[in-house]
């Protein structure tokens, strides 16, 4: 059975999509073989490996919705050991329809189970938002990640991730792991070495090691349509999430 994690943080732009790319290429190439999954509207994570999100007829909006079987909506991400679950645009209709549902909160770890069997690691690419899809998420996952900015306000708005994360837990998941990933960390900035040790202080052992660090080559390899691990192979950056996964 695979070890499912949810990628979450309801800030946006905070590296949740980079993440669930560079680990699941750096998870790949320890010959493991991985699924992602799309739970954003916005498509970032399909985006994110030079996919073309509105190409796809069937994506994870039709497994949550229309309960069509997850495998078929499968398809290769480019990385050799990954494969995609994508979104597009449809999915924002999803949350009003799955709310309709008992046991809504459900769907998506009833509709994971059977095909996880099949994988070594499942990563949940989830919304900037703590709606219906990231709860969903925290209630299949075994784990969830969240990436925290080295800026000032990082942790603005945390207390209501907790606040879910807590409320998943005792109702649905009692399992359920924090881990927080430092990213975007200037070393050359006090106030982001402040941060980061702020962080540190706070989360103490659920803090992963080591930071990852600002650099250009994540917006490059963006425009790419590759991960970090693939683009800028022998890079920092790639190097700091293949440690990541390696923790985990
Ligand atoms: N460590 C980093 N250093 C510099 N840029 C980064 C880093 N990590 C991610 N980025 C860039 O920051 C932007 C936002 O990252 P990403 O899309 O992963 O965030 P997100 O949390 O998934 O955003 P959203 O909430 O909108 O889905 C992207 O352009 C990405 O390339
Ligand atoms: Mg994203």
């Amino acid at each position: 059975m695979a070890k499912i994690y949810a990628i979450a943080n309801q800030k946006g732009g905070v590296g949740k999509t980079t993440t669930a790319a560079s680990l699941a290429a750096a998870f790949a190439e320890l010959g493991q073989h991985v699924l992602l999954l799309d739970l954003d509207p916005q498509a970032g994570l399909t985006g994110a490996l030079g996919l073309e999100p509105e190409r796809f007829d069937v994506t994870i909006y039709h497994v949550l919705l229309d309960k069509l079987a997850l495998e078929r909506a499968v398809v290769p991400s480019g990385v050799e050991g990954v494969d995609l679950v994508p979104a597009n645009l449809d999915l924002a209709a999803a949350e009003p329809e799955l709310l309709g549902e008992i046991g809504w909160d459900r769907t998506l770890k009833d509709v994971l189970s059977p095909v996880a069997r099949g994988y070594d690691r499942v990563l949940l690419d989830c919304p900037p938002a703590l709606g219906l899809l990231t709860t969903n998420a925290l209630v299949a996952a075994q784990v969830v990640i969240v990436p925290l900015q080295c800026e000032y306000l990082a942790m603005r708005g945390l207390k209501h991730l907790q606040q879910l994360f807590d409320k998943v837990k005792r109702k649905a998941n009692p399992g359920l792991e924090l881990r927080i990933l430092r990213t975007m960390f200037d070393p050359r900035t006090t106030h982001s070495r402040e941060v980061s040790e702020e962080i540190a202080r706070i989360f103490a052992d659920r803090v992963l090691a080591p930071i990852i660090r600002r650099t250009v080559k994540f917006a490059d390899s963006t425009v790419a349509g590759k991960s970090i691990v693939s683009y800028a192979r022998n890079s920092e950056a790639a190097q700091a999430y293949r440690e990541v996964a390696r923790a985990i």
